[in-house]
């Protein structure tokens, strides 16, 4: 491609992702599911058996109302916030999103990226397709590292080893997939014969492919499935995506492998999953220093509260003792200002970014993040607060039954 062809093609990228083309995460998702394939739309979109924990995750925030102040002037709004002594430009995380690469080639790269550019903290997933070297170089800013022990504890240490190294700062390790929950649309779509099948078995799948010519060029490109260069096996080296389902099913986290962590990472340990009062304490007793309620945006136990829902019970069982940080059914600023003012110290953004990942790569990412931070800044004007960190729950109307 030639420069002026280049210049081109960015600028007919930046058109596509401007408004009124795409005004909010919805659009993101809309242009998600155009580029992709099925298999892998529906992989990213898609929940644990009947989807009410998906649903209920972002339906939630419609519960809680805002008590604006009106008739308040606001010269300067501040959204920083600090997590784990890093600096954000607004209270937001990127989350570890598995298999990035096959929704972009770029995947964990760009992401990390367009985060460091918008000022934000990105989370690496265990299940990744660029070496997490490569994903460090990428952003100047704060990376964590997820953990799965996939591979078992002498591979964990592979991978923990190479991201002190390199300067992840927080080791964030998820406590919610003892085995992986039932996308029921993965099998449906072919998941498992695109990531490994032979080419019989792969056949009827492949007419979705074909109809995606742009996203099946650059998955061609780029090697076609990628291996998983985080999990690395003694001898055998890279794990491929085809036996990570497997391999997850014997790689449940304890409260007795997080207790191991500590002694094996100096950094923060971040406990991803918490649902209860009683888990909250748990991990702060194991030497948590932050914790993530979460339900794995209703990929893992379908009928698991939102968790929003139950963030109250957590915010209070950890009574100001460790940072408190939520995910799941984050689409708009104002979700974040919610969650914030229950008293999160900030959201992890799954989908959010992911379908502007899928959509577009790194500038799909940093619209997705422009769209977030425009309308955090917009709801503090209007609820008359002058920053993230006056934020509180005088703000809201809480449902009384919470
Ligand atoms: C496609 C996809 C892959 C994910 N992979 C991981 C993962 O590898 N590790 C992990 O801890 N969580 C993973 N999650 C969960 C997210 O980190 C986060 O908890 C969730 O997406 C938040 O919900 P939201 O998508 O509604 O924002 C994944 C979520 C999605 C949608």
């Amino acid at each position: 491609m030639s420069r002026q062809e280049i210049r081109s093609s960015v600028r007919s990228t930046s058109r596509s992702l401007a408004s009124p083309r795409v005004i909010n995460i919805h659009d993101l998702r809309h242009l998600a599911q155009r580029r992709l394939p099925k298999v892998v739309f529906d992989y990213l979109d898609g929940g644990a058996e009947s989807e009410v924990t998906l649903r209920e995750n972002c339906r939630v925030f419609d519960d809680v109302t805002f008590r604006p102040r009106q008739a308040v002037a606001i010269p300067e709004c501040d959204l920083r916030t600090r997590v784990l002594s890093a600096d954000l430009a607004f209270p937001a995380i990127l989350a570890p999103i598995g298999y990035s690469r096959l929704m972009h080639p770029d995947g964990e790269v760009a992401a990390a990226a367009a985060a460091e550019e918008a000022g934000l903290a990105y989370t690496l997933s265990t299940i990744s397709g660029h070496k997490l070297e490569n994903v460090r170089a990428a952003s100047k800013g704060p990376v964590w590292y997820q953990l799965y022990l996939v591979g078992g504890r002498e591979v964990a240490e592979g991978a923990i080893d190479r991201a002190r190294r390199v300067g992840f700062s927080a080791l964030v390790v998820t406590i919610d997939t003892p085995v992986a929950g039932m996308r029921e649309r993965d099998p449906r779509n072919g998941m498992k014969e695109l990531l490994g099948g032979t080419l019989f078995s792969k056949l009827p799948f492949l007419p979705q492919m074909f109809a995606h010519p742009g996203w099946l060029a650059s998955f061609l490109l780029d090697g076609g499935v990628p291996k998983l260069e985080n999990i690395v096996i003694p001898g055998k080296g890279p794990m491929s995506l085809i036996d990570v389902t497997a391999a997850l099913s014997h790689a449940v986290v304890t409260w007795e492998d997080i207790r191991w962590l500590k002694g094996i990472w100096t950094g923060p340990i971040v406990v991803k999953g918490v649902l209860t009062g009683d888990d909250a304490r748990r991990a702060l007793d194991e030497g948590a220093a932050a914790i993530i309620v979460s339900n794995h945006g209703g990929r893992q136990l379908d009928g698991a509260p939102a968790a929003l829902r139950v963030l109250p019970e957590v915010i209070a069982a950890v009574n100001g003792q460790a940072e408190v940080l939520m995910d799941g059914g984050v689409r708009r600023g104002s979700d974040i200002v919610k969650a914030i003012c229950i008293g999160a110290r900030a959201v992890l953004l799954g989908r959010a970014y992911a379908f502007g990942l899928a959509a577009a790569g790194k500038p799909g990412v940093t619209r997705a993040l422009e769209i977030l931070r425009d309308d955090v800044e917009r709801t503090l004007r209007l609820l008359g607060c002058p920053s993230v960190s006056a934020l509180n729950s005088s703000y809201l109307n809480i449902p009384k039954h919470w």
